[in-house]
């Protein structure tokens, strides 16, 4: 492993202007038309002096502090560090699951959180797709339903999201599954329907904590493998937090929070 340099402060400025026309998810628009350079358009997540703090009953908990880094578009990242380091909360932020007390994400060049929360849910549902130890499933409908879902809120024509949600069942092996509910599933093939989920809208990033984590060791490598398949054959952006170093080491780069700080970037 070579433990590399943070390739972030440099770039901490963005030369994109981020232009949303509209609450549709077809008229996200970024404007590149000044300065924006090839190596910006390589980027596909990129943050900016990223912090979290909470405010609890025992006082004010910093979860994130000052956390720069950039992904590249294609790369498969493990985000790994103690209990209680950030990795959830990092994962949160990037999502747009929850706003930071201060600093910046950019998702495709865009600066979601100075998106309001209609638009920012629109690029939640559209560019990022989650998976989630827990797996996260709807029980009381089907597998197939289950998978669906994201691409109807997004307003797919139903037949598209019909097609599309038995081509993905069908690539991940799982399509004889998909009138049953989730709940009678094995855990992996329910974290293959949540994956399956994940990629029905087509998301430029998949963002996945703990996938493995409710796993035994070899279903668990069968789920790594298949996010793994889907960075290097499909080109998927992948960040994945993981407690397991073997799995961690098996991805492009391994990032090491601590106390809500980056404690090292490493390429594998
Ligand atoms: N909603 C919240 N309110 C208050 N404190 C929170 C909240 N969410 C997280 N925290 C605190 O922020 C810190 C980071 O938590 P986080 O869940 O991100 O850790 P983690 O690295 O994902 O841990 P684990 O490996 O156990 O999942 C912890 O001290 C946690 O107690
Ligand atoms: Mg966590």
């Amino acid at each position: 492993m070579d433990t590399r340099v943070s390739r972030t402060s440099a770039s901490a400025t963005t030369s994109h202007t981020s232009r949303l026309h509209s609450n549709r998810p077809e008229n996200l628009t970024i404007d590149h038309s000044t300065q924006s350079s090839k190596q910006e358009n390589e980027i596909a997540l990129k943050t900016e002096n990223l912090s979290k703090v909470f405010d609890s009953a025992a006082g004010k908990i910093v979860a994130l502090d000052n956390i720069n880094f950039a992904i590249k578009k294609g790369e498969f990242v493990s985000i790994v560090g103690p209990s209680g380091s950030g990795k959830s909360t990092l994962l949160n932020m990037i999502g747009a699951l929850d706003r930071p007390t201060s600093g910046k994400v950019y998702i495709d060049g865009i600066d979601i959180f100075s998106l309001n929360d209609s638009q920012l849910g629109i690029i939640r549902n559209n560019r990022i797709g989650f998976i989630f130890q827990s797996f996260n499933l709807i029980n009381r409908t089907t597998v197939q339903k289950n998978v669906k879902l994201p691409g109807i809120i997004a307003k797919m024509q139903r037949a598209d999201a019909d097609s599309r949600t038995m081509k993905i069942l069908e690539a991940l092996g799982i399509a004889d599954k998909k009138d049953q509910k989730p709940v009678n599933l094995s855990g992996g093939q329910q974290q293959r329907v949540a994956i399956a989920r994940s990629l029905i809208n087509n998301p430029s990033i998949i963002l996945a904590d703990e996938p493995t984590g409710n796993l035994d060791t070899k279903t668990g490598e069968d789920v790594f493998d298949m996010l793994k398949l889907l960075s290097h054959k499909f080109k998927r952006t992948i960040i994945m937090v993981t407690h397991n170093p073997e799995l961690s080491e098996s991805t492009d780069r391994s990032i090491v929070i601590r106390d809500g700080r980056i404690d090292q970037d490493v390429t594998n």
